[in-house]
């Protein structure tokens, strides 16, 4: 198997059931043009993100990782009109260009754009009683995944699905010391693997996570929910 084929199967699936959409086409190109990192959720991740928050009648999503608003949107597209999604940048730069984007998929009503780094703005979220979120999506930087992972339950109800990307990375999540630059913590995986731990150690949480191969290469998504304890 090779990066070329799941590059190609990821097209074709694409290509079959991820209907076009304007709004997130110009969202990707407006990220480009921006110089914002091209790590955006696939088509096929973010459609499954929308079947998810549809699966779950979700009305009240939390994202944290807005980048250029890509994810932000398929999981809009998920949620009534009186629904509420509360996204977390830390880049202020990219929270400008995510806003832009959000509001031209006509989601500006929904969407709030909370700007800083997440450690900060969840606290704050907590203490204004906003939540309990129906649908909770982790996307940001890796070494911080525990301690999102600690709020997000904070943030959550008997009920509520939480979902982690990146939680594979090509096999880094093996490799404590040597694992991928992109975890972000000091080329090690330390982050990731203690929100394995977590997932595992946590009486609230029933968790798995699922290998995947695609137009990003091989990495997975972890996938939890919160039940009665
Ligand atoms: C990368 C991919 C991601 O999905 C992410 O959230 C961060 C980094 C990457 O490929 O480097
Ligand atoms: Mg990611």
């Amino acid at each position: 198997m090779s990066q070329d084929l799941w590059t190609a199967i990821d097209e074709y699936i694409t290509g079959h059931l991820i209907e076009p959409d304007p709004a997130l086409d110009t969202a990707l190109s407006a990220s480009d043009a921006a110089g914002l990192p091209q790590i955006a959720i696939t088509p096929s991740q973010g459609k499954l993100l929308e079947l998810l928050a549809r699966i779950h009648h979700a009305s009240s999503i939390l994202e944290l990782g807005t980048l250029g608003g890509y994810s932000t949107i398929w999981l809009a597209r998920a949620l009534p009109r009186d629904g509420r999604l509360v996204t977390l940048e830390r880049e202020p730069s990219y929270a400008e260009i995510a806003r832009a984007s959000i509001d031209n998929a006509g989601f500006g009503e929904i969407v709030e754009i909370r700007v800083g780094p997440a450690l900060q703005t969840l606290p704050e979220l907590h203490a204004e009683g906003a939540g309990p979120f129906d649908l909770i999506f982790i996307d940001a930087d890796k070494q911080n995944y525990p301690g999102y992972l600690e709020w997000s339950l904070k943030l959550s109800r008997v009920g509520t699905v939480i979902v982690g990307d990146n939680v594979v990375r090509a096999g880094a999540i093996l490799d404590p010391a040597a694992g991928d630059p992109s975890f972000n913590d000091g080329g090690t995986a330390a982050g990731a693997r203690r929100f394995y731990e977590m997932l595992a150690a946590e009486p609230r949480l029933s968790a798995t996570a699922i290998q995947t191969v695609g137009a990003k290469g091989h990495d997975g998504f972890a996938l939890a929910l919160v039940r009665e304890t």
